[in-house]
């Protein structure tokens, strides 16, 4: 058995884990870093972010080449998708970035352990079954941080066998397109994932528990992008609660129910369950250790410090609680190793920004008008449509809308809600003005590049003070 000392160990090399190393290194922190898969990046760059991006770019283009070309005057008779080259595609884009990451820890000279982490006790964390070492090891350390992410959360009436019932694990692996796919949650995966598979040709049916999309997603913008998907094919079945699953050659026949009791069936050749993930904790030794879980199974930490129960043990990313992103995850790996090694720390989490990579996109800051109102704030809200954007129309790409909503007395932005081309890059202005307390004449007098689609977002914050000039 072998006997190593660190500053830093780090449990898992997601977004959380990696970043947390590398500034934890900067700072002058002798840090390994722990990770059973056999590549680097966790869920997010191995079966999670990256793979689903590269396949929603790829489908997305052939979608618009076979919809949105003649528009443009360019016919193209026949376009056919080869689904073994795009997923080949996407493998590449994978292993390349998680090779990134491998690149980034020789750098930094931070230790990679392939390998399963265990916290034997404070200071302690044994490796096992580590390809790259002759057995167990054990690493001697003053810190551990636990960037352990999660993993989808299974319903028992549908047991994941992985062919038939599927998770996104299993849906980014993308070998063929079935005809009839079920999704089950219309949360941020259920419509992703949905949209690689309707590009394909699968016919999607979604069933959800709630009465809409994303709850925390603004009404108006839920509601607006409910129609778009399902102009796209897409079919909702909303304020539904899976009751059953039978299973007949291959079909699969789901059953549902409304709470007055109507039931509902569906029959599909693959059902996705996309109902959430939860913090994956499991082996790791920290029951043992004094770290302490709240009611739903996430680690409780210290909110400055991520600091555990267990004195030098820290958490971050998808185990602790907050909404389960990467970049939050990162953030929040800045601030502990910045934390660990005793300089001011801080994560602003009403500035971070949210994304769905649906077709149009939707992204999002801060809050919406319902959860304003919820809170008695009185706002002043500005919406502005992209078919009112010159550069939207340029693009053909003129589907959705920009809405800003602003305290009523002080004028500071409270939320910003973008369902539209290129949201996810648009949200970063938003993103930034938050960071900076702005209100939305901040915005509105910001002088925006013409023409630019950002200019739908200077107009919206324009019109919640009345005065847009566009619309
Ligand atoms: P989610 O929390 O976004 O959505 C799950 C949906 O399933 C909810 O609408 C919920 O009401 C519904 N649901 C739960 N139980 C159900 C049941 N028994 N029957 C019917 N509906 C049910 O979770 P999702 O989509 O699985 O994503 C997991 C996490 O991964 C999320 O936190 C998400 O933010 C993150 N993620 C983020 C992405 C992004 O930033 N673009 C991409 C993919 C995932």
């Amino acid at each position: 058995m072998e006997n190593k000392k660190y500053d830093l160990v780090v449990l898992g090399a997601g977004p959380g884990g990696y970043v947390a190393a590398i500034r934890a290194s900067q700072l002058g922190l002798k840090t390994a870093i722990v990770e059973k898969r056999k590549t680097l990046g966790g869920t997010c760059l191995n079966v999670g972010c990256i793979p689903t991006k590269a396949l929603l770019d790829s489908t997305e283009k052939y979608y618009k080449i076979r919809e949105k070309m003649a528009v443009h005057g360019i016919q193209i008779s026949e376009a056919e998708v080869d689904v073994k080259k795009l997923a080949d595609r996407k493998n590449k884009i994978v292993s390349e970035v998680c090779q990134g990451v491998e690149f980034l820890m020789k750098k930094n000279k931070i230790d990679v352990y392939t390998g399963t982490g265990k916290i034997l006790e404070k200071g302690r964390v044994e490796v096992s079954l580590a390809e790259n070492l002759p057995e167990k090891t054990v690493l001697n350390c003053d810190n551990i941080i636990i960037a352990t992410g999660s993993v989808p959360i299974d319903i028992p009436i549908l047991p994941i066998d992985g062919k038939t019932i599927i998770t996104s694990d299993h849906a980014v692996d993308l070998k063929e397109v079935p005809e009839r796919l079920a999704i089950i949650g219309a949360g941020v995966i259920g419509l992703e994932l949905g949209s690689v598979y309707a590009r394909l040709g699968a016919e999607v049916t979604v069933i959800e528990m709630l009465p809409r999309l994303f709850m925390p997603v603004d009404k108006q913008i839920a509601a607006f992008m409910q129609r778009s998907l399902e102009a796209q094919g897409f079919k909702f079945h909303f304020n539904q609660k899976l009751i059953s699953c039978e299973k007949n050659n291959n079909e699969l026949k789901l059953i549902s129910e409304t709470k007055d009791g109507t039931k509902n069936e569906i029959a599909a050749d693959c059902a996705l369950v996309a109902v959430g993930r939860k913090p994956y904790i499991e082996n790791s030794g920290i029951e043992d250790i004094g770290v302490k879980l709240n009611e739903r199974g996430r680690i409780i930490v210290n909110e400055e410090t991520y600091e555990t129960d267990a004195k030098g043990v820290y958490a971050i990313g998808d185990v602790i609680e907050g909404l389960m992103l990467a970049h939050k995850a990162e953030e929040e790996g800045i601030a502990v190793a910045e934390v660990i090694a005793k300089k001011p720390a801080h994560v602003n989490y009403a500035a971070i920004p949210s994304v769905v990579y649906t077709s149009p996109e939707i992204a999002w800051v801060g809050v919406s008008e319902e959860q304003c109102k919820e809170k008695g704030v009185e706002v002043n809200t500005g919406t502005f449509l992209f078919r009112a954007n010159a550069r939207a129309k340029a693009m053909e790409e003129a589907e959705g809308m920009v809405k800003v909503i602003a305290d009523k007395k002080t004028d500071r932005l409270l939320g910003v809600f973008i369902a539209g081309p290129h949201a996810s890059e648009l949200i970063a202005e938003a993103a930034v003005a938050f960071e900076f307390s702005a209100s939305s004449e901040d915005i509105a007098r910001s002088i925006h590049a013409h023409p630019t689609l950002s200019e739908a977002l200077k107009e919206a914050a324009m019109a919640a003070s009345k005065w847009s000039i566009h619309s």
